[in-house]
């Protein structure tokens, strides 16, 4: 909920240890995230509400456009460069959901969908809804990022102006404004279907045991678009991958 020039969100589990973040970002120098303030008298947390526009579907011609994704790329690559320095809280609780094949080198954020990212004069400005922040590495959180703006999912999943993209073409120049080294560009699609494979598993478990939200996005076709999703990759892998060499 918007008040003013703040946004009051339910405190979960994770948020001390994502205000911790969200006030390392701010000591480093780094603006593209909300401030944290606080909490209010009914117990939510007060975050600074970042003027532009979310990356709502249906995406506007400008999300979608090379000039957009080579921002967010250069995005990334800052708040992956101010939080490399951040020390966790020793009693930090992240949310849950580790998928990674390697030891964590960062707090990521774990959930960069157009919907958390705030454009201003049509080029991404900041990263909002931090929820999922939990460490990482560099490349879970680019691989998480390209499955929604590359996209890496079938056609018939995605938003309508993303149907004719170069998803390769696109890869690369995300790649390329990111800086990201040769080493790691030729891991992308192995990680993009070893995520695939891992969180249809976890969003299937989380369905079951969690219910809520997570049930209600699984009954809505959540496992099936990520079984598309992984299909999809495999039919156009050496295309994928020619971009990545
Ligand atoms: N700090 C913020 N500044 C500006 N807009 C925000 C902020 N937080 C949330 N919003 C708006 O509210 C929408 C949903 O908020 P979000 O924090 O992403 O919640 P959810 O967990 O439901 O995804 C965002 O897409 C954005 O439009
Ligand atoms: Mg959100």
């Amino acid at each position: 909920m918007r008040v003013g020039d703040t946004v009051r969100r339910p405190m979960r589990p994770s948020s001390p240890a994502v205000h911790a973040l969200l006030s390392h970002l701010e000591a480093v120098g780094f603006d593209g995230a909300p401030r944290v303030l606080g909490v209010d008298e009914r117990g939510r947390q007060i975050l600074t509400y970042v003027s532009g526009q979310a990356a709502i579907r249906p995406l506007h011609p400008y999300a979608v456009g090379e000039e957009a994704l080579a921002g967010l790329a250069a995005l990334v690559r800052r708040f992956h460069d101010a939080t490399e320095s951040f020390v966790p809280p020793p009693d930090a609780v992240w949310e849950e959901g580790s998928m990674e094949d390697a030891a964590p080198e960062l707090v990521g954020h774990c959930d960069i969908t157009p919907e958390n990212v705030i454009f201003r004069g049509k080029k991404p400005w900041a990263l909002i809804d931090f929820d999922m922040a939990r460490p990482t590495t560099r490349l879970f959180d680019i691989v998480t990022a390209l499955r929604h703006w590359a996209p890496i999912a079938d056609p018939i999943d995605r938003d309508p102006l993303q149907c004719h993209l170069d998803v390769g073409a696109r890869l690369r120049l995300f790649c390329d404004a990111y800086g990201l080294p040769a080493r790691d560009r030729r891991r992308i699609l192995e990680l993009s279907r070893l995520r695939f494979d891992r969180s249809y598993v976890a969003m299937r478990s989380r369905a079951v045991t969690d219910g809520g939200g997570w049930a209600r996005m699984w009954e809505g076709g959540a496992g099936e678009r990520i079984r598309r999703a992984a299909a999809w990759l495999d039919a156009h892998w050496d295309e994928l991958d020619a971009h990545l060499r």
